[in-house]
């Protein structure tokens, strides 16, 4: 059989969610995943060095194998004063969320200026910010290009400042982050490598922020992965929403990709002539951008069916039903 055996991945962009169900998604992502950039939108939030400590302490009850890198959520009212003290315990990057742009960012910001004595404290203790890039006002297919002027300003001010543009899903934000300087990157997702808007029309388990978009879209997404450029490295997005809150009129955003990923990624890399780059996009370019060493621990990826189930821990996995030809 044939098989491929790589470092154990880590996924820089997760939702674990908090609660009952944390416990099925954190051990869904430490199967596959040495670590993850755990994302602070939880209700409340992860603001301050006690919030982080407890979630950490809650994942870490559930899967002590797994590490997860804290983020926190960056809020109109952060105190600067307060990066160096989070930097201090192992906070590795703050959550940028446009107000209203996702699940869970009524309460993000509405004015980036404002910020200011934030993000620059976050440059001067190395810290990374992570940003979901959208504008909210405008028109859903133009949300991220509409965005990507607050980024070159940000880097114009704060040029030392690491942002990676989070699920990036178009090809204005692909020109973009290769248009800019080296600090600036972007994760990936599965389904903004495999979705277009027609999928999230025909299917509602589909619907996420951003939204994916056209086949030229996604095509420039693909070129970016598969050519190996170093600034496009692996974040799942992973974001799983109760069947119920899918299944309705007003569907929540988010797609629930964690039970799929490293064998639909090997199924995708191998269609496209490049599983030999797969290593470098799930466990290691990543682990450059945030200066954090190679994970040890391999892992093996097998070239056989797997039928992704309708159903996981009450929420709808993405692909559910159909067949993936390779597993764990
Ligand atoms: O689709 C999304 N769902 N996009 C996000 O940015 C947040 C996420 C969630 O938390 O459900
Ligand atoms: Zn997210």
């Amino acid at each position: 059989m044939k098989e491929i055996t790589i470092i154990k991945p880590d996924d820089l962009h997760i939702h674990l969610r908090q609660g009952d169900a944390m416990v099925f998604y954190a051990k869904e992502s430490a199967n596959q995943f040495k670590r993850g950039i755990v994302m602070p939108n939880t209700v409340p939030p992860v603001t301050s060095v006690e919030t982080v400590l407890e979630y950490k302490n809650s994942i870490l009850n559930i899967v002590p194998e797994f590490e997860p890198l804290m983020t926190f959520k960056i809020l109109p009212k952060t105190d600067p004063m307060d990066i160096p003290k989070l930097k201090k315990i192992g906070v590795i990057a703050g959550k940028y969320y446009p107000a209203g742009a996702t699940t869970n960012s009524e309460d993000g910001i509405s004015e980036w200026k404002i910020m200011r004595p934030v993000l620059k404290a976050m440059e001067d203790s190395e810290m990374v910010l992570s940003i979901h890039g959208e504008k909210p006002e405008s028109f859903i297919m133009d949300r991220e290009k509409d965005f990507l002027p607050i980024v070159k300003e940000m880097n114009r001010e704060f040029p030392k400042l690491k942002i990676i543009l989070e699920h990036v899903s178009s090809r204005d934000g692909v020109e973009f982050v290769k248009s800019m300087p080296e600090n600036i990157v972007a994760t990936v997702t599965l389904h903004h490598l495999l979705s277009t808007v027609e999928d999230v029309i025909n299917n509602s388990a589909n619907k996420c922020m951003p939204i994916p978009k056209l086949k030229e879209d996604r095509d420039s997404i693909r070129e970016a992965v598969f050519s190996g450029d170093k600034k496009f490295f692996f974040g799942s997005d992973s974001a799983p929403h109760p069947k119920a809150d899918k299944e309705c009129l007003k569907a929540k955003a988010g797609v629930f990709t964690s039970p799929v990923l490293l064998p639909k990624l090997a199924e995708l890399f191998e269609n496209n002539s490049c599983l030999d780059r797969l290593e470098a996009f799930v466990s290691k370019l990543g682990a450059d951008f945030y200066k954090i060493p190679y994970n040890e621990e391999k892992i093996t990826i097998y070239k056989k069916d797997m039928v992704v189930p309708n159903e996981v821990y009450g929420v709808i996995p993405y692909l559910a039903g159909e067949t993936i030809s390779w597993s764990l």
